[in-house]
């Protein structure tokens, strides 16, 4: 029999308080704190012999690290932009939470993948949010309806658990998503904190005794009333955001926390209207066709986990009329945008303290490589003074404290993807060999950012730049 208790749970955290509260003591977050149930005993029957009995402990069986295990074969889907972020196909046994805003694109991907794994896996797809009629709705559109997916809409974790636990045991489950799952045995609503939780747990229970890989979708919102899927990240064994600007149809993968596999990589989609598509060569993707080089829009050679990608990033500065002028960032750290204006501005004579500054990533794409910082800066002198970076280039470095550009990691691997997109020219730090793989390029070695002022002043003033000021170096 199941005991009912209540506790209060932050459904913004997750954080359990003895009592109520207006706020809560370990996120800070106002009118989070509600009151939900607990059990004593577990979901889904068996709740007999669960309290560990002095005895039990006696029982535990030590085993040597080398020894004879289950065969943990990956399962690969084909997509290969999924394959990639998970770390080369999904683990036997393993919970993988996919998170993102409501209408990125979850249930497609998943119906994707799933559909993909069919032919060979036995896959199971369980909806909580849409009819049966709408799954193979999507499944026609997607063209993959004739793949032998087990398809179920159900919210009742009992039941699911009962279809889990049965003698079939399935390869893949996804569950979709796990916001609209409710164990009965709880009080509280579903999408709480407390029967997120407990769902969760029991499902990848079910897992990992019988062996099959257990995809949660969770929806990312703002809202204190659905739980986010926050606190299930710490019971997962691996968590992926699928993210994208609203607007732009490239959608991105990402593994935040991968237990079997790196979490640098990303997986790039494209949102057409027969589903997802891969696209394997993002560079081309990030980066805007025109003949004519712009001032402010410079290329970036970043790399994405083992990948390199070219994006643009774009700065405008303009005066402005405020005492304190605006920095907007779309695609970057803000705080790593305010230390380069602060080096160019100590160290290379670059006055833009009176200047509005925006910039922003092309293609909705996120930055966090401190290699993009000579870009952004030749992005923010180009488009101070008016004239392009020189055609044809691509930059990357680090800027220091000081002023000097930094040697970065993987510089072979940019300039070889530089060469390839058919650039002519790279700006970059001091190189210490290139193995050859310059050959055709013109690389420029900046040591510090007043070398990088006196690069734009070879460099003809564009069209529009009319404003063009000069900047002292
Ligand atoms: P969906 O997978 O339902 O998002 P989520 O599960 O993350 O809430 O995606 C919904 C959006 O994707 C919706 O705006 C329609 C669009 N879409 C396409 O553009 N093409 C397609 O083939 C499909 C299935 C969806
Ligand atoms: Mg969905």
């Amino acid at each position: 029999m199941a005991r009912k208790n209540t506790q209060y749970v932050c459904q913004s955290c997750g954080a359990v308080h003895p009592r109520w509260g207006g706020k809560c003591d370990a996120c800070g977050e106002w009118n989070c704190v509600v009151e939900e149930a607990t059990l004593t005993a577990p979901i889904g029957g068996k709740s007999s012999g669960r309290k560990a009995s002095p005895g039990a402990r006696a029982r535990l069986e030590l085993v040597a690290l080398d020894g004879e295990s289950r065969n943990l074969e990956r399962r690969i889907t084909g997509i290969a932009e999924f394959d990639r972020v998970v770390g080369g196909g999904m683990v036997p046994g393993s919970a993988l939470l996919v998170g993102g805003d409501p209408g990125i694109g979850k249930s497609t991907l998943l119906l994707q993948v799933t559909a993909a794994l069919a032919g060979g896996a036995k896959a199971i797809y369980i909806s909580g949010e849409e009819s049966i009629d709408q799954v193979r709705m999507r499944a026609r559109r997607l063209g993959v309806a004739e793949m032998p997916v087990g398809l179920a809409t159900a919210t009742d974790l009992n039941e699911i658990l009962g279809a889990l636990n049965g003698p079939d045991i399935p390869d893949i489950v996804v569950i979709d998503s796990i916001q609209t799952m409710y164990a009965d045995a709880l009080d509280s609503a579903p999408g709480t904190v407390g029967q997120v939780r407990a769902c969760a747990q029991e499902l990848i229970r079910a897992a990992k005794r019988r062996g099959f890989t257990l995809v949660l979708v969770g929806h990312v919102t703002k809202e204190g009333t659905i739980a986010g899927p926050r606190v299930l990240e710490h019971m997962v064994d691996t968590v992926l955001y699928f993210e994208g600007e609203r607007g732009h149809q490239f959608r991105i993968l990402r593994a935040v926390k991968n237990r079997f596999g790196p979490t640098d990589e990303i997986g790039v989609f494209e949102m057409t209207g027969g589903g997802l598509a891969e696209v394997s060569n993002p560079s081309q993707l990030f980066l805007s066709d025109r003949d004519e080089p712009v001032s402010g829009a410079v290329v970036f050679a970043g790399m994405e986990g083992s990948r390199p990608m070219l994006v643009e990033i774009q700065a405008l500065v303009a005066p402005s009329p405020l005492g304190t002028p605006r920095r907007a960032v779309v695609g970057w750290d803000s705080g790593r945008l305010s230390m380069v204006l602060a080096v160019l501005e100590a160290r290379a004579g670059v006055h833009l303290s009176g200047n509005d500054v925006y910039l922003n990533v092309a293609g909705g794409l996120r930055i966090s490589e401190p290699a993009a910082d000579l870009a952004v800066a030749a992005a923010l002198i180009s488009s101070l003074t008016g004239r392009p970076v020189p055609a044809g280039s691509a930059v990357f470095g680090e800027i220091g404290l000081s002023g000097e550009v930094r040697p970065v990691a993987q510089a072979e691997a940019r300039l070889k993807e530089t060469g390839k997109l058919g650039f002519s020219r790279a700006i970059t730090p001091r190189l210490r060999q290139t193995g050859g793989v310059a050959r055709d390029l013109q690389v420029r070695e900046i040591a510090d950012l007043g070398e990088l002022v006196l690069m734009f002043e070879d460099e003809e003033p564009t069209a529009h730049a009319a404003m063009a000021r000069g900047v002292d170096s």
